[in-house]
């Protein structure tokens, strides 16, 4: 495949089965392979489905080495709303993931730029992301590369939007509670991975999926540098698939996939 490959499924819980499977696929035919996280609303189901197929030893992720898309900067790791708590909570603790093979970029490192170069090379040396994970914020970021980001970019210091910022305001008890500053990888950092998997769900993801797919290239929408990856998989929802101008075409590429190369 060399293209964007984008499936629309039914409904959420669909479409994070599929994307389950994906990653379970993945780590069967690697065991050590390291996979790249994301937080947020959007993964949580893919989440819970992993930790079935743990439970019901159909996946073994004790060889897995994790990485994490970002974290925000001065936020203690055990503070309930960091990236940290999350993964943890959701995914981590669950499936049992040796901590020494966990990579969150370290948001209360007295050094955040070498921090970031530490965690670009642990990412090399750990022979590079199978699966990034990825979801998408409304106004077209990817991990926290917000809108202007280089399409180029390294993992390093952003400030977020003030979208962001009340998009956030909730886990943190009020908007104004939210920190203005994270760890993020970059959108060079992230095109690196051999799949990225971006998954979004429901109508106010609608608009940066369309612009995503069928729009320009551009550091306005983040996310449309997937266009230049060799390996995208775009998860939908109808709901976020209702702006494609070419969802035809999508559903009928899908509906004739060849079974050799079915997930
Ligand atoms: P969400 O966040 O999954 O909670 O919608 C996505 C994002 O902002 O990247």
């Amino acid at each position: 495949m060399g293209a964007m490959e984008v499936i629309i499924q039914s409904d959420k819980r669909q479409a994070s089965l599929l994307g389950a499977r994906i990653i379970a696929r993945q780590v069967q035919k690697k065991p050590n392979a390291a996979l790249g996280f994301a937080t947020g609303k959007t993964p949580l189901l893919l989440y819970q489905f992993l930790v079935q197929m743990h439970r019901e030893k159909e996946l073994d992720f004790s060889r897995v080495t994790a990485f994490n898309l970002d974290e925000y900067i001065g936020l203690d790791p055990s503070h309930p709303a960091s990236f940290h708590s999350y993964m943890w909570q959701n995914l981590f603790g669950p499936i049992a993931i040796r901590e020494d093979k966990v990579n969150i970029p370290n948001g209360m490192a007295a050094d955040i730029p070498a921090a970031c170069r530490k965690f670009e090379e642990t990412i090399k040396s750990s022979g590079g992301i199978d699966i990034q994970i990825l979801g998408i914020g409304r106004d077209g970021h990817i991990g926290f590369n917000e809108p202007s980001s280089s399409l180029t970019s390294r993992t390093r210091i952003k400030t977020l939007t003030a979208e962001t910022r009340r998009d956030h305001g909730q886990e943190f008890g009020g908007d104004e509670k939210v920190p203005f500053h994270v760890i993020t990888m970059g959108l060079g950092t992230i095109m690196e991975a051999r799949t990225c998997l971006l998954l979004a769900f429901g109508k106010e993801k609608a608009r940066p999926i369309a612009q995503t797919i069928e729009g320009p290239i551009t550091a306005m929408v983040p996310a449309s540098i997937l266009q230049l990856h060799q390996r995208a998989i775009v998860l939908l929802d109808e709901e976020a698939a209702a702006e494609l101008t070419k969802i035809d075409y999508y559903r009928w590429v899908y509906g004739h996939k060849p079974d050799w190369q079915k997930y």
